[in-house]
């Protein structure tokens, strides 16, 4: 059992990362602002609430508990919000992440695990992406996280610091449970929005672009299990609590999903008739996101469980679907079918 810092604990894919971890049962402090996280997707952990660059609070954790491995999801990640308040991004994503490996440098601790993205490729010039293609982020979100993996480079050199990049593509899907699951305000990730529609959340799903050069004419991206994720996270942190190397992965599932056959999936799995709006490209988007993910699967054997679309839509839909507000107006106490809860054990200072 190690003892994980889980930083962004409280967010989309950290909180299935806290599950797993939990499921394996490690020992886990989660720390989170809640900026844009929810304190109901956890259960059964220690939760602090504070912010990642708050060296006095991140002083006091690492003196009063004994941190194996970090593991850093905390960030803003809406590439349109970047573009119109870039100092936001440099700030939290970027400076509050300096903060944190110095407070770690300054404690000995040098296992770290970052949430990084594809969007540190930017326009991709080969097709599945490798992760020895160039990195050229067109955009403050990816330059703040490709950053970040320049500063682990140059930590690992100077003072021995370890890492895992895991560069990931279209993360979706909810846990199995139907109990966690996405919850994004505003939300801009195709799978939910579409799922919405079904709900009757929205009137119509925005399709950017039918003349696309793919088979259907419409972009094509990659998605991810957010489980699959997790279990990723969890190889890389034994990676390097047997002693490994830092390394960088892209975690996809090497395969590109249109939007129309999201849009066709979630029709199938929903029941519902999902009305499209046709609208011009959207400047920005690629036209193909699609990771080669070879290398962790060889290196540390990760295999998605999740790699069928319509399983993805599946789980997230059975999310939706239980909780059409998301977290809100949920209490923590009905949050996990295998009730791994003692909420009397739930510190928080
Ligand atoms: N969702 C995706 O498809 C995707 C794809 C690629 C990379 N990523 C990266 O994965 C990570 C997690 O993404 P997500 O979708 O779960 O996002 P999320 O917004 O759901 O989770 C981020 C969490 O970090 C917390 N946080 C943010 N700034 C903080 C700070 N300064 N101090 C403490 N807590 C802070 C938020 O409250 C939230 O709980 C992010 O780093 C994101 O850039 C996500």
């Amino acid at each position: 059992m190690a003892h994980f810092l889980v930083i962004g604990g409280a967010g989309y894919i950290g909180s299935h990362t806290v599950l797993e971890l939990q499921r394996q049962k490690h020992h886990v402090t989660v720390l989170d602002n809640l900026i844009t996280g929810h304190r109901q997707a956890l259960t059964d952990c220690d939760f602090i609430r504070g912010d990642l660059g708050d060296a006095t609070l991140l002083n006091r954790i690492f003196s009063e508990q004994a941190i194996d491995c970090v593991m850093h999801f905390a960030a803003f990640s809406l590439v349109g919000e970047s573009v119109s308040d870039p100092l936001k991004y440099y700030d939290n994503n970027t400076g509050a992440t300096i903060c944190l490996l110095r407070a770690m440098q300054q404690h000995g601790v040098n296992r770290f695990i970052l949430s990084s993205t594809a969007a540190v490729y930017g326009e991709p010039k080969e097709i599945p992406i490798p992760e020895t293609a160039a990195t050229a982020p067109t955009n403050p979100y990816g330059r703040s996280k490709r950053f970040v993996e320049k500063i682990l480079h140059d930590m690992e050199a100077a003072c021995g610091v370890r890492y895992v990049s895991l560069r990931y593509f279209n993360a979706a899907g909810a846990d199995g449970s139907g109990c966690i699951g996405e919850d994004h305000a505003p939300e801009t990730h195709l799978i939910p929005l579409v799922l919405q529609v079904a709900l009757g959340k929205r009137a119509a799903i925005d399709v950017y672009g039918t003349d696309w050069n793919t088979p259907d004419g419409t972009c094509l991206r990659d998605y991810v299990h957010v489980t699959d994720l997790a279990s990723a996270h969890i190889l890389a942190a034994q990676h390097l609590l047997n002693g490994g190397t830092s390394r960088i992965y892209n975690l996809g599932c090497q395969q590109g999903v249109s939007v129309k056959e999201v849009i066709r999936l979630a029709r199938k799995v929903t029941g519902c008739d999902i009305p499209v709006h046709e609208a011009p490209r959207r400047s920005g988007d690629p036209e193909r996101l699609v990771a080669a993910s070879n290398a962790i699967r060889s290196d540390l054997g990760w295999v998605p469980a999740f790699e069928d679309p319509e399983v993805i839509i599946s789980t997230a839909w059975r999310w939706h679907r239980k909780h059409p507000q998301g977290y809100r107006n949920r209490k923590r106490t009905t949050q996990h079918a295998e009730k791994l809860t003692d909420l009397n054990q739930t510190g928080a200072f």
